[in-house]
């Protein structure tokens, strides 16, 4: 064994990306926000003001355009081709219509494959709704977070105010329990957590704390690989 591959699962907003990102700090080791990409292509299409519920045109933009996670000294970058939309993918109108991109069967081929390639070879830990599931089944440490919806729109309210995105937190959490409901009832991959995974309800738990329990559940295999 060279390598370890962490997957984080779970509904919008349960710290999956915060903690993923310090932990991929921590072990010196690849993060591959995945939600990113569906988000970059969901941004595309509106763009192109095509209907995300047009398969057939949502794969035609997915195959002419490269979305790219690039990894830059004040974190990662979102690039479609060479346009960075790192910010612009995180606004509301993104987020509202992103999980009906993502439940087209031909749109998820194509990403699993992209996010199966990326970890290929690598340490990674990687975050999502199917990675545990479907993108690595075979990962190490597979983890599946939750948390509140409350606290869950207040985290997302907290955030979207330091980035300047409008938001109220009523219109938030009824956001958050439209997209959940998508992600969990789609017909391809949804939303779900792995038999194997561990599930760690971060309600009351700050970002420190659930970093150090991913990492106490992940020390076996840090141990083999002697990163830490
Ligand atoms: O950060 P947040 O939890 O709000 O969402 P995200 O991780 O950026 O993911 C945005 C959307 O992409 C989700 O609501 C899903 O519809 C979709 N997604 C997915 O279907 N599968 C993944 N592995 C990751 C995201
Ligand atoms: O990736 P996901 O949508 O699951 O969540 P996130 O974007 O990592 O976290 C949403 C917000 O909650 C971020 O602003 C985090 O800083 C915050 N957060 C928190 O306050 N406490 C935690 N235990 C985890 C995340």
């Amino acid at each position: 064994m060279d390598s370890i591959s962490i997957a984080i699962d779970g509904p919008a907003a349960a710290g999956k990306s915060t903690v993923a990102k310090q932990i991929a700090k921590r072990l010196g080791i690849i993060y591959i926000d995945t939600g990113a990409m569906y988000r970059a292509l969901t941004f595309q299409v509106l763009q192109e003001d095509i209907d995300p519920e047009d398969e057939k045109a949502v794969m035609e933009i997915l195959n002419k355009i490269d979305i790219r996670l690039v990894q830059q000294e004040d974190g990662q970058h979102v690039l479609i081709d060479d346009r960075d939309v790192t910010e612009a993918i995180r606004y509301p109108d993104v987020t509202a219509s992103v999980s009906a991109i993502a439940k087209h069967s031909a749109v998820r081929k194509n990403m699993v494959s992209a996010q199966q390639d990326l970890a290929k070879d690598h340490s990674v830990v990687m975050d999502g709704r199917d990675i545990g599931s479907q993108v690595l089944p075979d990962a190490d440490v597979k983890i599946f977070l939750i948390a509140s919806v409350s606290e869950r729109a207040k985290r997302r309210f907290e955030e979207n105010k330091q980035k300047g995105i409008p938001a109220d937190l009523h219109t938030l959490e009824k956001e958050i329990e439209r997209r959940d409901d998508l992600d969990s009832t789609r017909e391809v991959s949804p939303l779900v957590k792995a038999e194997d995974a561990i599930e760690l309800d971060t309600t009351s738990l700050s970002i420190d704390d659930v970093t150090e329990k991913i990492l106490e559940i992940c020390q076996p295999f840090i141990k083999k690989l002697g990163i830490r």
